[in-house]
């Protein structure tokens, strides 16, 4: 590969030239942008265990009032990028959310989409465009951009959630904003009852929904019952994987990032190719250990970690007697629409 002249071979009156009618010399700067062969990563593997988070998040609600926070969250940030961009990868966002009793996070919409993995505690509920989706460890909520949300909680203990956002990508597109609003009216819908059965859709005098989000809640307790269903019907299948589909369309439940639960049978080893999009591990119930090239995690209960794209992950089950179930959340819906998602190997 030609080695292409740097900045510091070219004249320092010419460079200054260029600077002061705001251009700039391309090939000093070519092999960065388009390096060959595969992309500059940023993104690094990452483990965020949910024994150090908790009593850090506890802390949190002692030290700042909900009106003072309106989200109470500590947002899980890739030192890669730089803590302070607080982005898990390139299109990512990770926050885990405290709501205490009684707590009413302000209804609000905004441009970015949202997903809430339910992580702790009974009693919390969120209201999306009026459905109000009761929240249970495991349950997958979404709140897709531009439908209004808000949270509360009717229990009496902690509710901790993870909050997946594509909010990194529409932010550097400058096209983050939000919009603030009163409390809304409950409306008797419930997504997750009129798509309860896999292939039937409500269909009133030959109507299909149009709505583009019309299944917001996905009981964690369904998406467990298939995907022990799957294993029991297919036991050479190698990965017991769902993905979190629009009922309607079968399309990726949200735009741009993709979300999908997973079961490891009892001692599995998984390898994940090498594919484009970073992904996000999240443990619902179980032990798994994560191998990221040369780094390992062991993922206990509500763990969280993260990897790069363009990089093989291999997932183990580390018990030999109980199933292990991870929620996985990554790039694909937004790699495959803009052309660029790949499968290395
Ligand atoms: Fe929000």
């Amino acid at each position: 590969m030609t080695e292409l002249g740097r900045l510091e071979d070219l004249p320092a009156d010419y460079v200054a030239a260029l600077r002061a009618q705001n251009l700039v010399p391309l090939w000093p700067s070519l092999r960065g942008v388009l390096p060959p062969g595969k992309p500059i990563l940023n993104t690094r593997a990452t483990h965020w265990p949910y024994a150090v988070i908790r009593p850090l998040l506890l802390k949190a609600g002692e030290l700042t009032p909900i009106e003072k926070a309106e989200r109470r969250v500590l947002v899980l940030a890739n030192p890669g990028h730089g803590l302070d961009k607080m982005q898990a990868s390139a299109a990512m966002y990770l926050g885990m959310q405290l709501l205490l009793p009684g707590e009413w996070a302000p209804s609000h919409r905004h441009t970015p989409n949202a997903v809430r993995m339910v992580v702790e505690g009974e009693g919390a509920w969120s209201t999306v465009e009026g459905e109000k989706c009761m929240m249970r460890r495991g349950d997958l909520i979404l709140t897709p951009t531009g439908l209004w949300h808000e949270h509360g909680h009717d229990g009496n203990e902690p509710v901790v959630w993870l909050d997946v956002l594509d909010l990194p990508l529409v932010y550097y597109l400058e096209a983050s904003y939000h919009i603030d609003g009163g409390r809304q009216k409950v409306l008797p819908a419930h997504g997750e009852r009129a798509y309860a059965r896999g292939g039937l859709v409500p269909t009133p005098v030959f109507e299909r929904s149009r709505k583009a989000y019309p299944m917001l809640r996905y009981p964690w307790a369904d998406a467990r019952a298939a995907l022990e269903s799957l294993a029991a019907d297919q036991p050479d299948l190698q990965a017991v994987q769902l993905t979190y589909a629009n009922p309607e369309t079968g399309a990726h439940a949200e735009n741009i990032l993709g979300f999908y639960a997973l079961m490891l049978r009892p001692g599995q080893t998984l390898r994940l190719p090498a594919r484009s999009p970073a992904m996000v591990f999240h443990l619902i119930e179980g032990g798994a250990g994560v191998q990221v090239e040369d780094q390992r995690f062991t993922l206990a209960e509500a763990d969280t970690c993260c990897a790069p794209g363009y990089t093989a992950v291999t997932l183990a089950n580390t018990s030999t007697k109980a199933p292990a179930f991870l929620f996985i959340a990554d790039e694909t819906p937004l790699h495959t629409k803009l052309g660029v998602f790949e499968v290395r190997d």
